[in-house]
């Protein structure tokens, strides 16, 4: 399912079905429980169910013993109805005759606590034998359901990392190791890379390397390349194991597709869906505190997915309020979980699985809602699912082989944040300045997404480099590219200020992004957001939390410091805060100070003016508008010639007017939309252009 002519954010998943359903677990429930599953779930408007990614205790009760009965009768009741099946590799949940026998299989925090079984994610991921497991019970799975009509696809175990990601385990030194090994070759290359002459830190030889945290019993904090380093070993070496269940899965099957449900962290998700056909999210609005204003957060998370994806699925999406041991989520309001799902499908998602069908009685989840309740009794949620379902039936296939429109984007990769991390002086990190930024271009209704680092950037107008510290020639040289074709670049503080090895070099930042921005940084340094300000474009704008004094290399300034009101002399006081640059057919913007909610508005209103990016529609900041339409690469469609859907989504609990939207009819209701819409509370409509 690879094309790598467009833009992987821009790709399709190339489902042709758009899928909707729940994770299942018959091993929870009885056969009296079960008797109406396959009736309800079909009249529901089901059409997939996922199941098993907790299983392995049931599939193979004991070693070698495999017992799929529960999972065949299961698959075949449900076919029969046309409700199709993901199957899960079940190792997020290794029986307990495996791990207690195997005290060095089970994975070890930072705090160097070695976990027991009890839970999941127990074992280590990076222990051989445990491996050799992992593809056994996979290689069993894959060859019974080869033939399987019912099996569409696959997700490779559970929530990689979900809990924790960083083991400390002595299959994680030994591997960290080799992976040091291949990476530098010799000793004296990693140690000119982790610049060991500080602090004694020299190594004579691979072996002596430690796992940067337990049992270190250092008196401060270890090297941040080697900190670095450790963050990069932990997702190769996870995407190792994802690769060897994959190799498995397509051998049996190559028409299955493959997909895993993320995202967490020190995970490169880019390098990691490589080995996927598409990626997934779980999307769980309900750990957000303060809606309707955290609508934004789910959208974030969404795109999170999709930068690394391009379509994707939701293979756990809010189904009721989720409660375990020490907190319940606020109930969904009707409407509220309908909505959430569209939100998903409106930034790309072509699949939708409500979390879970029935609540379980028993376990740790006990209280986290599904569709039906403990009693099995239909109520609210089934019909509001239901809605969701008669409804997808009807318009998912026009849905299908659509992407998201993204004109302006927010540059995202997980080393970045990783390398923030490790020297991070509690200044704000890749994350925050991508959070503002987009959230900015969000309130705003512009057709905006992340985009990958390594991503193609064709079709894109603005992009955002949201203070990563990394860079390198490459990348340099794809931004330059980038504005000479016409696009606005914007660059924030602390960009560009160290190279791939985590070091800062002889060159003055932003290193080899200079000559492009045509400013060299002569002095940098904190302050609280506000303190100082500078002015923009005739208003005067706080600064975020620091400042950098720009000297001018062919750049033009558009904003100069200004002293804070208050306070002693201020340094750059009168140098440039913020300057501009023309470059082939494009500019670049640099800031010289963090985004903050206080001047990323008027940083947006300078962007703009260049980059001229129209909004989707008028409407109240939380009325979230995106637009899904077919072809990618930047391809911009033609109103009425390609199919084009502008999606609506009403995160308030009063109605709402919105203007300015394209022609067309609404999907949902069948109304014609004559540019102005009214969305009940909670509300949504797809308009179809044209
Ligand atoms: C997800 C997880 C599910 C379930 C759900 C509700 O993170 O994948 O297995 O635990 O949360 O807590």
């Amino acid at each position: 399912m690879k094309n790598d002519s467009i833009p992987r954010h821009q790709r399709p998943t190339k489902l042709r079905t758009f899928l909707f359903g729940c994770p299942y677990y018959p091993e929870h429930w009885t056969v009296e429980d079960r008797r109406d599953d396959p009736q309800r779930m079909a009249a529901a408007g089901m059409n997939v169910v996922r199941m098993a990614e907790f299983a392995w205790d049931r599939i193979e009760p004991a070693r070698g013993q495999l017992d799929f009965s529960l999972f065949d009768e299961t698959i075949e009741r449900l076919g029969k109805v046309g409700v199709s099946t993901i199957l899960c590799t079940p190792t997020a949940t290794p029986p307990r005759r495996m791990t207690v026998d195997h005290e060095d299989w089970m994975r070890v925090d930072e705090n160097g606590r070695r976990m027991d079984h009890g839970s999941r994610q127990h074992c280590c991921t990076n222990n051989e034998e445990f491996r050799a497991e992992s593809r056994r019970i996979t290689q069993a799975m894959a060859e019974h359901y080869g033939a399987n009509p019912h099996v569409i696809g696959w997700q490779t175990d559970n929530e990689f990392y979900c809990h924790f990601s960083q083991c400390h385990c002595p299959s994680c030194r030994r591997g960290f190791r080799e992976w040091l090994r291949r990476k530098y070759g010799t000793i004296a290359r990693l140690n000119a890379a982790w610049g060991c002459a500080f602090w004694a830190l020299t190594f004579d030889d691979f072996d002596q390397v430690p796992l940067p945290y337990p049992n270190s019993n250092r008196p401060t904090h270890p090297n941040p390349t080697h900190e670095l380093d450790y963050y990069r070993y932990l997702s190769d070496s996870l995407i190792e194991f994802q690769r060897q269940q994959v190799q498995i899965l397509r051998a049996a099957n190559p028409n299955w597709f493959i997909t895993h449900n993320g995202m967490f962290g020190h995970i490169d998700y880019w390098k990691f869906t490589e080995d996927l056909d598409f990626l997934g999210v779980d999307v769980y609005p309900g750990f957000l505190r303060n809606m309707p204003a955290d609508a934004v957060h789910t959208a974030l998370w969404n795109e999170r997915c999709r930068a690394a994806s391009g379509g994707y699925i939701v293979p756990e999406q809010q189904g009721g309020p989720g409660g375990q041991r020490p907190y319940v989520h606020r109930t969904p309001a009707p409407g509220q979980m309908r909505l959430w799902a569209y939100q998903s499908i409106a930034h790309g998602a072509d699949g939708v699985l409500h979390f879970r069908w029935r609540t379980c009685r028993f376990g740790a989840e006990t209280y986290w809602h599904g569709i039906l309740d403990h009693d099995n009794v239909p109520r609210r949620r089934y019909e509001e699912f239901s809605r969701e379902g008669a409804e997808l039936k009807r318009i998912g296939g026009k849905i299908l082989g659509t992407v998201l429109d993204v004109q302006a984007a927010v540059l995202v990769e997980t080393e970045q944040d990783d390398a923030h991390t490790t020297l991070n002086l509690h200044l704000p990190s890749p994350s925050n300045q991508r959070d503002l930024a987009f959230s900015e271009m969000w309130r705003r209704h512009l057709p905006c997404g992340l985009v990958q680092t390594a991503d193609g950037l064709a079709g894109l107008r603005l992009l955002v480099v949201p203070s990563m510290p990394l860079m390198d020639d490459g990348l340099a040289g794809k931004l330059r590219a980038f504005v000479e074709g016409g696009g606005l670049l914007i660059v924030t503080a602390r960009t560009a200020i160290r190279d791939r090895d985590n070091q800062a070099t002889p060159m003055t930042p932003p290193i080899f992004l200079s000559d492009l921005c045509g400013v060299s940084v002569e002095e940098f340094g904190k302050c609280p957001a506000g303190e100082a300000s500078f002015r923009l474009g005739g208003v005067e704008v706080p600064c975020g939390e620091g400042y950098e004094m720009l000297g001018l290399r062919g750049a033009e300034s558009v904003g100069i410091w200004h002293a804070p009101k208050d306070a002693g002399p201020f340094a750059p006081a009168g140098q440039p805060a913020v300057s501009i640059r023309r470059v082939g057919d494009g500019e670049v913007i640099y800031l010289g100070t963090y985004l903050s909610p206080g001047n990323v508005g008027a940083v947006f209103d300078l962007a703009l003016h260049y980059a001229g990016i129209p909004s989707l529609a008028d409407a109240a900041e939380l009325v979230e508008v995106t637009r899904r339409v077919k072809g990618g690469g930047g391809a911009r469609p033609n109103s009425g010639v390609v199919p084009a859907y502008t999606f609506v989504l009403n995160h308030y609990a009063t109605q709402q007017e919105v203007r300015n939207l394209p022609e067309g009819a609404d999907l949902l209701s069948g109304a014609r939309c004559d540019g102005k819409l009214e969305l009940e509370p909670y509300g949504v409509a797809i308009v179809e252009e044209g």
